[in-house]
C-alpha cells in the first residue's frame, strides 16, 4: 500500500483495523422498488406552466441549457435566500455519481458542492477507494440552493428541483451513484426508510446501481460510523468491478 494512501486511511480512522474484502453481490439485497414520480408533480408556483411541462422541458436540456436554467432558477423558496445556485461539478462523463443533500454555507457562497469539513472527507474517503473529485466522479446534491440554517430541504424544494438532477443523471450517465445520508437516499429512492435499513444493500435508481452511505458531515461528528462508511465504499467498488 502506497504512504498516501496509508495517509488517507488513517485519516479517515480505517488503519489498521480493516481491509478491503469483496461482497458477494448476489447476496445483496436488491432493491427495485420505484413509485411514479410523474403523479408528484402539480403545479409549479414560479410560473404559470404546470409542472409536468416544467419537468419535460428541462428533461430535454443540454447541459448549457440546464446550468443557466439552475442558475436562474425560482421555482421555490430557497433560491430567494441564496447567494448562488450551486449546481454539481466534476467530470460530465463520470461512471461515479456522489449525490449529498443541499449546499451549506461555504457552497452557497463558491457556488461548487462539497468544499467545507464535510467535503474534505468526502475528498478523502473517495482518495481511500481510488477516487478523485473531478476525475471521473461527478458530484450533486439533491437541492441546488442551500436550506436556511442548513435544515433539511422540504418536499416541496425536492419536488421542484428534482428534475434537474434527474437530467444530471441523464447526460452523465454514471455507472453508480453513492447516496450520501438520508435525505439523498431517501429522495432518490422514494423511500422513508433510515438510513441504517438503506445502506448495505444494492439499490437501483431507473437501472442504475445505487448505494447509500452516510453523509461526511455526519461522520464528521460520529467516528465510529465511520469504519461503517468505509464498508460501503468498499461494496460500491466490488459493485463497480463487477460492472465491468
Ligand atoms: N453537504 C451536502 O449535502 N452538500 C454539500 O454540497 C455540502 C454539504
Amino acid at each position: 500500500m502506497s504512504n498516501r494512501r496509508k495517509i488517507i486511511l488513517k485519516e479517515l480512522g480505517l488503519l489498521p483495523l480493516w481491509h478491503i474484502k469483496s461482497e458477494n453481490l448476489q447476496d445483496s439485497a436488491v432493491s427495485t422498488k420505484f413509485s411514479s414520480q410523474e403523479d408528484q408533480y402539480k403545479k409549479c408556483p414560479a410560473s404559470n406552466i404546470s409542472n409536468d411541462t416544467r419537468r419535460q422541458q428541462i428533461l430535454h436540456m443540454d447541459w448549457d441549457q440546464l446550468k443557466a436554467e439552475v442558475a436562474h432558477c425560482a421555482a421555490c423558496a430557497l433560491s430567494q435566500a441564496r447567494a448562488q445556485a450551486v449546481f454539481g461539478v466534476g467530470d460530465e462523463k463520470a461512471d461515479w455519481l456522489c449525490i449529498g443533500e443541499g449546499p451549506g454555507a461555504r457552497e452557497d457562497a463558491t457556488g461548487e458542492p462539497f468544499v467545507g469539513p464535510a467535503g474534505k472527507l468526502l475528498d478523502n474517503m473517495l482518495s481511500a477507494v481510488g477516487l478523485q473529485r473531478g476525475n471521473n466522479v461527478y458530484i450533486a446534491n439533491i437541492v441546488k440552493c442551500r436550506p436556511p440554517n442548513n435544515r433539511n430541504p422540504a418536499p416541496n424544494e425536492t419536488r421542484q428541483c428534482e428534475p434537474y438532477l434527474a437530467r444530471q443523471i441523464e447526460l452523465i450517465k454514471p455507472k453508480i451513484i453513492l447516496a450520501l445520508g438520508k435525505v439523498a437516499a431517501q429522495n432518490l429512492l422514494k423511500s422513508d426508510e433510515n438510513i441504517s435499513t438503506l445502506r448495505g444493500k444494492l439499490h437501483q435508481y431507473f437501472g442504475i446501481p445505487l448505494i447509500v452511505t452516510y453523509h461526511p458531515a455526519y461522520l464528521l461528528r460520529s467516528l465510529p460510523d465511520k469504519a461503517k462508511a468505509w464498508e460501503d465504499l468498499c461494496f460500491a467498488k466490488d459493485t463497480m468491478r463487477s460492472l465491468k
